[in-house]
């Protein structure tokens, strides 16, 4: 199935694009986005290439390559020499955050209780720089760094929205300030991007990472780095691998063309096609239904189910002020662990985490979905 002859606002075409809503009420994409059909497809006709010929022509895996590449960079705006291709949001991270010209101490601000992705990266890769964790959630993001001012402050790392929360920064203020002070921005977008619109010619981040296994509904294993096109020239240039190159053909593999210049520089080797292929499909689903339309969508169905919330006497975790992203977190009176799992009985997905259910629909889910997940919290 293709989705580029659909009429894009008519809900039973795309919810017959993704074969979990005939099974579940799936309101848990902050966890794990499922497999579309067109992404589905893409991984068969990969793996039928595999099997009849083992590898796809070269002029065609370039071509294919080339293509991914803009498709990805038109979900956020972005120029395609700004796309890396990785395999998960922390080696996106990892790839920001060697590259960043420091030195010997000096500082990297990191938002305090994150995911584990970047706790793990700038703990364990980053032995040069002096690395501060700090409280960003409920505060301003401005202040806080003002706060831990240095003249070697070089870097902030932060999540778009919060993995738990679903606190989202508002970037563009922050931004400007960082550029001010030649700070660079670094945030790991898994939590937002496919959910909330994101236009890089609008919010000029520095680097965002961003795996493929949430809201842009997998597969785990694929994903990308953009790397602002105003640092190509400044980065240090490590990660970098044989297809980072310039290549043409394969007929000599005694030659060494040489590295791109800007963000392609960084696929080490071998590249994830059928993951790549997959993801490029499911963003094609979000580019013909329109970015900002899902993001609309989204946040009316999270506003819907706060109301009935805050009427059932649930504490709303997540801030309501804009920015917002998709998830929705909430406390209820009750153990939380027996209402999930009365949830899970009725066959409706969610997460639990720290006693608190976290809501997290997408441009797919429906109010008669809501309805039905309100009838089995009422009794
Ligand atoms: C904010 C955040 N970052 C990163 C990840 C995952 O990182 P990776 O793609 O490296 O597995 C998650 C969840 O799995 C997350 O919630």
């Amino acid at each position: 199935m293709s989705c580029s002859n659909l009429k894009f606002q008519d809900l039973t075409l795309i919810r017959d694009l993704f074969p979990i809503t005939k099974e579940l009420i799936y309101f848990n994409h902050a966890a794990t986005g499922p497999l579309s059909l067109p992404a589905k497809k893409a991984i068969d006709d990969c793996m039928a290439v595999f099997a009849a010929q083992a590898e796809f022509q070269v002029d065609d895996y370039f071509a294919k390559v080339k293509n991914w590449r803009t498709v990805v960079a038109s979900l956020i705006n972005a120029a395609p020499e700004e796309i890396t291709f990785v395999h998960n949001t922390s080696e996106a991270l990892y790839i920001a955050l060697v590259n960043i010209p420091l030195n010997d101490g000096d500082k990297v601000l990191v938002m305090d209780d994150v995911f584990p992705a970047i706790r793990y990266i700038v703990q364990h890769n980053l032995p040069y720089a002096n690395t501060l964790f700090v409280p960003f959630l409920g505060r301003y993001p401005i202040e806080v760094i003002k706060n831990n001012l240095a003249k070697n402050l070089k870097v902030v790392v932060l999540e778009l929205a919060h993995y738990l929360t679903g606190e989202m920064i508002a970037l563009k203020p922050l931004i400007e300030f960082c550029r001010e002070k030649d700070i660079y921005l670094v945030v790991d977008g898994i939590q937002g991007i496919g959910a909330i619109n994101f236009d890089v010619q609008e919010t000029d981040v520095d680097f965002l990472a961003c795996g493929a296994g949430k809201w842009l509904f997998g597969p785990t294993g694929a994903g990308f780095l953009y790397v602002n096109k105003r640092h190509f020239r400044i980065l240090k240039g490590l990660h970098a691998g044989w297809l980072g190159a310039q290549w043409s053909g394969f007929n000599d593999c005694q030659i060494s063309p040489p590295l791109y210049r800007d963000a392609r520089m960084f696929e080490l080797g071998s590249r994830n096609i059928v993951g790549i292929s997959a993801l490029v499909e499911n963003i094609n689903i979000l580019l013909n239904y329109g970015v900002k339309n899902v993001q609309e969508k989204i946040l009316s169905l999270k506003n819907e189910m706060r109301k009935r919330f805050i009427a059932m006497d649930y504490e709303i975790v997540t801030p309501f002020e804009p920015p917002q992203s998709g998830i929705l977190t909430v406390r209820p009176p009750q153990d939380a662990k027996a209402i999930f799992d009365r949830l899970c009985r009725a066959k409706i997905i969610v997460s639990l985490r720290s006693n608190c259910l976290r809501f997290s629909p997408h441009f797919y889910n429906t109010r008669e979905e809501i309805e039905e997940i309100f009838d089995v919290l009422s009794y």
